[in-house]
């Protein structure tokens, strides 16, 4: 390795202009927020409202870009939406606490629906915009949610009928046939003096996203106003934020990514958030970056092996030179792509690790630190990480362990919607967090992934919980019993493999499989559904309790493709 290549850019970030990794107070960081004393604050008021009261109004809050179409709201207007469409959902009856869910596509639409539902203190709920209809019901079910802002498309994959607590719907793009209302309308009817911010506690919800484990359906991770200590924090210090950037995350709000680093973490910090829509397309994403004149970007191991299969020419087409930091985050990074970014984009890309339930990044690479390309990076300046053996106890320097993190710290999950057994679950050991995750730490304090102490599946960086999958797949006429694990994939990390028990009556056929396959696909969302489907005659399962097990089923694939290899 050339190490000159991956050299670290010390002078200019900001965790140097501010005094290092050990000027950090948490304490400290509060005082930011000024609310925090009198226990009043919101989020949405520190990505909108301060900026305009601080003199940024004209500055361009969201910059919209989707296959030559495009569209710049700057934060006045993003603060005169946001209060307009809060002041109609206050109309409608969301107060404080409520759940609001917001089934919408990367638009700077989904921004303003969950900044507007904030500012009233409600719960927002931002599903992914590829859920089929089982995820949305499994979700607004879960949590008996009453409102949700959609749009016509996206309706059709919500079933009403299934959800009796819904009880409003507003559409972004017109009327419905069931009552749904008209946000045009509604909007054109109201002002926005007609809002008054709500103040909250920092302990006060904020949002809810669902996420996988091993087992059961996804739960409900609720965090709290208070994370904005640590959102704004790493936006500065990881994503190294200056008023004067272009950012670009490109994750869905439907992922915790999406929503903590795509929305909240950049506008905190007061910068332009680039907000692409349509699909992946190596083109596309290029052009996105040049048009928009991205600075500092965040996207997922799969996309860069995406974009360096497409070849080394591509990134030379485009003029990439208004982009100074690129970050990743989601699942294993590689060396190889490390390698590809310092070459072929120019800079380092800096891994960062975190969870859903972490509420914001916890291990990371900074950019005025040396990167060991391979690890996840170091613990955030006010965060100590261990790797602990099974009882606990710290492990020492580069012994395979669970990865855990003192707790708490200011970004950390609030509560698991209606299931404190499965919060206490990830403090197994007093005062750690434990994640689920392996790792190994070297005597520099960096760690390495190691994988899951679990079954959990992740595939282009999506967390997939095998349970859900191959429940859904006993759903269909064909399948008697169903076990789904994650076979290693060059690009994806992972994919969904599932080993099928057909019915007496059924064979096997091409046809089959593919239905099958289409059935998760419809029914869940496109990332569950299984890219490999292997029909065998039995599945391995535990003698005394008949459990199915996918370990074995994972041992057994991976020495396939070791005797393949
Ligand atoms: O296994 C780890 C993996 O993604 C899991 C968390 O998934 P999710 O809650 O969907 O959040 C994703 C992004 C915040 C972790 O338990 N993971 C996340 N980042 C990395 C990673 N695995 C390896 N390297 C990473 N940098």
């Amino acid at each position: 390795m050339a190490a000159q290549r991956l050299v670290p850019v010390v002078e200019t970030s900001n965790i140097v202009k501010d005094g290092g990794r050990n000027s950090l107070s948490w304490n400290e960081a509060k005082k930011r927020f000024k609310g925090f004393s009198e226990n009043k604050v919101n989020m949405a008021y520190e990505c909108v409202d301060r900026h305009v009261e601080e003199g940024r109004g004209q500055k361009t809050a969201l910059h919209y870009l989707n296959e030559g179409k495009e569209q710049k709201i700057s934060y006045d207007e993003l603060k005169q939406r946001t209060d307009q469409l809060a002041a109609v959902l206050k109309k409608h009856g969301v107060k404080k606490g409520d759940f609001v869910f917001v089934f919408l596509p990367k638009h700077p639409d989904c921004h303003i629906a969950m900044l507007a539902a904030i500012k009233l203190g409600a719960v927002v709920g931002p599903l992914f915009e590829a859920f089929m209809s089982d995820a949305v019901r499994d979700r607004i079910g879960d949590c008996q949610g009453e409102y949700l802002i959609t749009d016509r498309e996206l309706l059709q994959r919500v079933p009403r009928e299934d959800l009796p607590s819904l009880h409003t719907v507003f559409l972004t793009d017109g009327s419905g046939q069931n009552g749904e209302i008209s946000l045009p309308e509604a909007l054109s009817e109201t002002l926005d003096e007609e809002f008054v911010l709500e103040w909250v506690d920092a302990e006060h919800g904020l949002n809810i996203h669902y996420t996988s484990g091993s087992t059961g359906k996804p739960k409900g991770i609720i965090h709290a106003h208070r994370a904005m200590v640590h959102q704004y924090q790493t936006g500065r210090w990881v994503l190294d934020l200056n008023e004067d950037d272009v950012y670009w995350c490109t994750a869905h709000p439907g992922w915790v990514t999406g929503t903590v680093y795509g929305v909240f973490a950049p506008l905190l910090n007061g910068v332009t958030v680039v907000v692409h829509g349509g699909r992946f397309s190596a083109e596309q994403w290029y052009h996105t970056l040049e048009t928009a004149g991205v600075t500092v970007w965040y996207s997922a191991p799969t996309a860069f092996r995406m974009l360096k299969s497409e070849g080394d020419d591509l990134p030379g087409q485009y003029d990439l030179s208004k982009l100074r930091h690129i970050l990743s985050v989601g699942e294993p990074l590689n060396p190889e792509v490390i390698y590809w970014g310092a070459e072929t984009l120019k800079h380092r890309i800096h891994d960062t690790w975190w969870m859903t339930e972490t509420g914001a990044q916890l291990i990371v690479n900074l950019p005025s630190e040396t990167i060991k390309p391979g690890s996840m990076g170091r613990p955030f300046p006010g965060i100590t990480a261990a790797v602990l053996d099974d009882n606990g106890v710290e492990q020492p320097r580069g012994t395979i362990g669970h990865l855990a993190v003192k707790a708490p710290w200011p970004g950390i999950m609030k509560e698991v919607w209606k299931n404190e057994a499965k919060y206490n679950s990830y403090f197994p050991y007093e005062g750690w967090y434990v994640s689920g995750d392996l790792a190994v730490m070297d005597e520099e304090g960096y760690l390495f992934f190691q994988g899951r102490s679990d079954d959990m599946i992740n595939s282009s960086g999506e967390r997939i919980g095998p349970f859900e999958v191959e429940s859904k797949l006993i759903e269909h006429p064909a399948v008697a019993e169903a076990g789904v694990i994650g076979k290693p994939d060059p690009i994806r990390g992972e994919i969904v493999k599932a080993f099928v028990v057909l019915k007496k009556g059924y064979t096997e056929t091409p046809e089959l499989k593919e239905a099958v396959r289409k059935f998760v696909r419809g029914e869940l969302a496109a990332h569950a559904a299984p890219r490999e489907i292997e029909i065998v005659a039995e599945l391995p399962k535990t003698k005394i309790s008949g459990k199915i097990l996918r370990r074995e089923l994972k041992a057994r694939e991976l020495e396939k493709l070791g005797a393949g290899a």
